[in-house]
């Protein structure tokens, strides 16, 4: 998959969380940041997730008003996100500006079932098509953004695109979409982003979050992607993120079986839909094991997500490790 010859492949050399100094890295990359876009503009996809989140900080430290944070609300987000992360920034003095793009983005994923093709239909739409309009009415001529190690694993070991991967795989972004791509946390881990993300100023409520993927909720739907099956999903979320808020686990999240299966309900045979709720034990996302939950916690899990969830009559917890697992479904 990974073009070594490529003149613009770099490997990256990673910053161990014990190696890290907070206060230095920030100094660091700001000072890179303002080097690169000098008196121009850049602009920085913010989901809300810990990632874009601490480029968003550095990104407003190192330029202040010459950063234009956009949040791409694509329909695949998780329940009130835009809004939150619209207040929570305006807090810490960053406006954030919300893109509808949610036509785009289902017209894009429309009949697609292959895991691959889902990726490469959302990366294509974020990238060429909706961020190539933005950047190019806005005149920017860089993109900030959160890619981590985890995610140049992945893709350059060939298990998964991860959607923000471009330059190691042998593409380059300016020639692609018309703009350059800085990552400032491109040598971190989870948790070396996190600590950054404390020292930045970032509240504990966002830098301590659970990691939520980049094509986002799509990446927990098996089969076709349609604003319903997110629903289904998105509502699953709510509990699960509700209920094992304070299980101490690295991540936590609901998937949409593809598979109907029977049920009951008001005494009528009811083909339903699956749910599978995966928690996960993990460091850095390399590696990862079910987390122990507690029996009556997983019942509640599922009673909750039957009772309230439309179409749901079957809900099931994941018992594999990562590998051979990953974390998400697709
Ligand atoms: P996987 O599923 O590959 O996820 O074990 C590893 C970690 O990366 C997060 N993450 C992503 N996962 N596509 C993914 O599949 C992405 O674009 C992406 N971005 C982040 C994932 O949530 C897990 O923490």
């Amino acid at each position: 998959m990974i073009n070594q010859n490529n003149p613009i492949f770099k490997p990256m050399k990673e910053i161990t969380p014990d190696n890290l100094n907070a206060a230095q890295f920030i100094a660091e990359k700001t000072r890179v940041i303002k080097a690169a876009v000098g008196e121009g503009v850049a602009i920085n996809a913010l989901s809300g997730g810990v990632d874009s989140s601490v480029v968003t900080m550095l990104g407003h430290k190192a330029l202040g008003k010459q950063l234009r944070t956009v949040f791409i609300e694509n329909g695949l987000m998780r329940e009130g996100e835009a809004g939150r992360v619209q207040e929570l920034f305006h807090s810490l003095g960053v406006e954030v500006e919300v893109v509808d793009a949610r036509r785009e983005f289902f017209a894009a994923l429309r009949g697609i079932n292959d895991p691959e093709e889902k990726r490469e239909a959302i990366t294509r739409t974020f990238y060429r098509e909706v961020f190539g309009r933005i950047v190019r009415e806005s005149k920017a001529s860089f993109l900030l953004q959160g890619t981590i190690l985890t995610d140049i694993d992945e893709t350059v070991a060939g298990i998964k695109r991860q959607h923000n991967v471009f330059e190691q795989l042998g593409i380059d972004p300016q020639e692609a979409f018309g703009y350059r791509i800085l990552e400032p946390l491109i040598q971190l881990r989870k948790e070396g982003v996190r600590k950054v993300g404390a020292a930045v100023g970032l509240p504990a409520e966002l830098f301590t979050r659970i990691p939520f993927p980049g094509p986002a909720l799509a990446a927990r739907v098996i089969g076709e992607v349609t604003p319903e099956r997110i629903e289904t999903v998105r509502q699953a979320t709510v509990i699960v993120e509700k209920l094992l808020k304070n299980s101490g686990a690295f991540q936590y999240l609901a998937i949409l079986h593809l598979d109907r299966v029977t049920g009951m309900r008001d005494g009528k045979r009811d083909f339903g839909l699956q749910i599978e709720v995966r928690c996960w034990d993990s460091r850095d996302a390399r590696q990862a094991t079910p987390t122990a939950l507690p029996f009556e916690l997983l019942r509640q899990l599922g009673d909750e997500i039957t009772a309230t969830v439309p179409g749901v009559v079957s809900v099931t917890y994941n018992i594999a490790s990562k590998p051979p697992s990953t974390i998400e479904a697709i």
